[in-house]
């Protein structure tokens, strides 16, 4: 069970530290105090995650068990990589066997049993590469992408939506039938008509906010369950008359 970490000193710091007054701007000390104070980062280090978002996919996973059976991964946005670290170990993954491929525009370090393309995303050959990457069908989707930050928060909320919105439709596209597709999104983000093409296409879709994910932050994930597989062009465009 993912119990959320107490506020121990296993890794031999102790919590509330505070950050001198010098040089650095108040807000850059305000962020080194929240992240070394972090209980979830502490625990990271002890348990060998590259991140702390890895609690992010434990927690969801516990609850809406989307790892177990998974056979094939691929992981967008995936640098410093504790979401693929995730992935290789139920998969089974080793360098002789590929079942994970994660993709990010930043160097990640390498991972057993992880194909690591440093690409954007959004770049045309993306997809292909990554299918070819994984070596078959997979039948899970994750992508923690959110955009670099510009300072402007809507502009950076739109730019992440839209990271999700293309993955989703990368997920509809790769899946194998009964697979599940993972994405963070922002509180009230999700577009409508990103929704109903889910709702479309996979038995269930929910919104989730692990307990890891910080409170004050907007971020969400968006979690389809249960890919229907691909249909018939015939099939949706009846589906869109019905559902106009
Ligand atoms: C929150 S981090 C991912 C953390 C990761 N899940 C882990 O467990 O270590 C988001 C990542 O998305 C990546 N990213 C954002 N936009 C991207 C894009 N268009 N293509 C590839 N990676 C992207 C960023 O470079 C960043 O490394």
């Amino acid at each position: 069970m993912t119990k959320p970490p107490v506020g121990s000193n296993r890794t031999g710091r102790k919590l509330g530290q505070k950050v001198k007054k010098g040089k650095l701007k108040a807000s850059s000390r305000r962020w080194i105090e929240r992240h070394i104070n972090d209980p979830y980062v502490q625990r990271a280090k002890l348990e060998g995650y590259r991140a702390r978002a890895a609690f992010k996919l434990l927690e969801i996973d516990e609850k809406h068990q989307i790892l177990k059976g998974a056979r094939r991964i691929i992981d967008l946005g995936a640098a410093p990589g504790s979401w693929s670290q995730i992935a290789a170990k139920v998969t089974d993954s080793s360098d002789e066997d590929i079942r994970v491929a994660a993709i990010d525009f930043l160097e990640m370090a390498p991972l057993p049993g992880v194909k690591i393309l440093q690409l954007d995303f959004l770049d045309p050959a993306a997809p292909d590469m990554l299918m070819e990457a994984v070596g078959g069908t997979p039948d899970l989707v994750i992508s923690d992408m959110a955009a670099p930050t510009t300072g402007h928060q809507k502009t950076d909320h739109l730019r992440t939506m839209h990271l999700c919105e293309v993955a989703a439709h990368f997920a509809v596209e790769v899946l194998a039938e009964g697979g599940h597709f993972l994405a963070k999104t922002f509180q009230g983000g999700t577009e409508r008509d990103l929704l109903n093409m889910l709702k479309q296409n996979f038995r269930q879709v929910i919104h989730v906010k692990p307990a890891s994910s910080r409170a004050e932050s907007v971020e969400m994930f968006l979690l389809a369950k249960g890919f229907k597989g691909r249909r018939t062009r015939l099939e949706t465009v009846a589906d869109d008359q019905d559902d106009p």
